[in-house]
């Protein structure tokens, strides 16, 4: 069951989401060759809990961690560890908050100076197809013409739309109702309606689209070893449109600020 949310419950909603983006903020400052990612993992978790919230991720479903940080070919659900960032490294980080009960989750894909000009290129086309995406979120418009909207153009640069994993609605819980999926034929599924707060997250690859699981049941990983890029937004669908709750604008102003980063 949809549950649509009321304006005052989306305002409450945009804290949440933008508190997850001024936690990826936070970290792109610390974002250089040398740094492991489980010290990443406790930075953002520190940052979290010092702003009156808990991390979603952790302890969901047994995860072991406040963030995802999937480097390269790891598509999405990283387990923080030992692995050294290094230079020319593509690294997702996910990240969810709840606070006062209300969930945000977004992720960003940064770029480590050294980076290719095809993951570059990868990281440019998944960010847009998302904001493509967005624009599709308008009432009477179709979950299928969201994915549609993500497949096609992603598809057009010859990369891989991963299958196995999708956005979802968010609110108190983190995964509601509907399944968003990155894929999909236009005029299908089920209608966008006022107070509907979904989270879409396309995770796209530079080569086949096929992702297997490692033995740690979370980290997914390109089965050919080429790069994945993933960008995700929480979104409400008002009226008048779209509204983005999270932001990646915090973000992309700290990473103007570190010279390990490249601003794609
Ligand atoms: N953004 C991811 C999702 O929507 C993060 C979940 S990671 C988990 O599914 F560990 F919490 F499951
Ligand atoms: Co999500």
């Amino acid at each position: 069951m949809i549950r649509t949310k009321t304006p005052e419950e989306i305002e409450e909603m945009r804290k949440s989401a933008l508190l997850v983006g001024d936690t990826l903020a936070e970290l792109s400052k610390h974002i250089k060759p040398g740094i492991t990612t489980k010290e990443l993992d406790s930075i953002g978790e520190d940052f979290i809990r010092s702003h009156g919230a808990t991390p979603t991720f952790k302890g969901y479903f047994d995860y072991p961690a406040s963030l995802c940080i999937s480097i390269n070919e790891v598509v999405v659900h990283g387990i923080p560890g030992k692995r050294e960032i290094k230079e020319g490294d593509v690294i997702s980080i996910d990240c969810g908050t709840t606070l006062n009960g209300w969930v945000g989750d977004s992720a960003y894909t940064f770029a480590v100076k050294g980076i290719k000009d095809e993951d570059k290129q990868l990281l440019k086309v998944t960010k847009e197809s998302l904001y493509l995406g967005i624009k599709t979120c308008q009432v009477g418009h179709r979950l299928g013409d969201l994915g549609y909207t993500i497949q096609s153009y992603c598809e057009s640069f010859g990369y891989g739309v991963v299958r196995e994993l999708c956005g979802h609605g968010v609110g108190h819980q983190m995964h509601e109702d509907p399944n968003v999926l990155n894929y999909g034929r236009q005029g299908t599924g089920a209608k966008f309606r006022e107070g509907m707060t979904i989270a879409i997250e396309p995770m796209i690859t530079l080569g086949n689209k096929e992702v297997v699981f490692q033995s740690d049941g979370w980290t997914c990983t390109t089965i050919d070893n080429s790069t994945a890029a993933h960008y995700e937004h929480d979104i409400a669908i008002t009226k008048d449109g779209p509204t983005i709750l999270s932001s990646f604008e915090q973000i992309e102003k700290a990473i103007g600020t570190n010279n390990n980063l490249e601003l794609i």
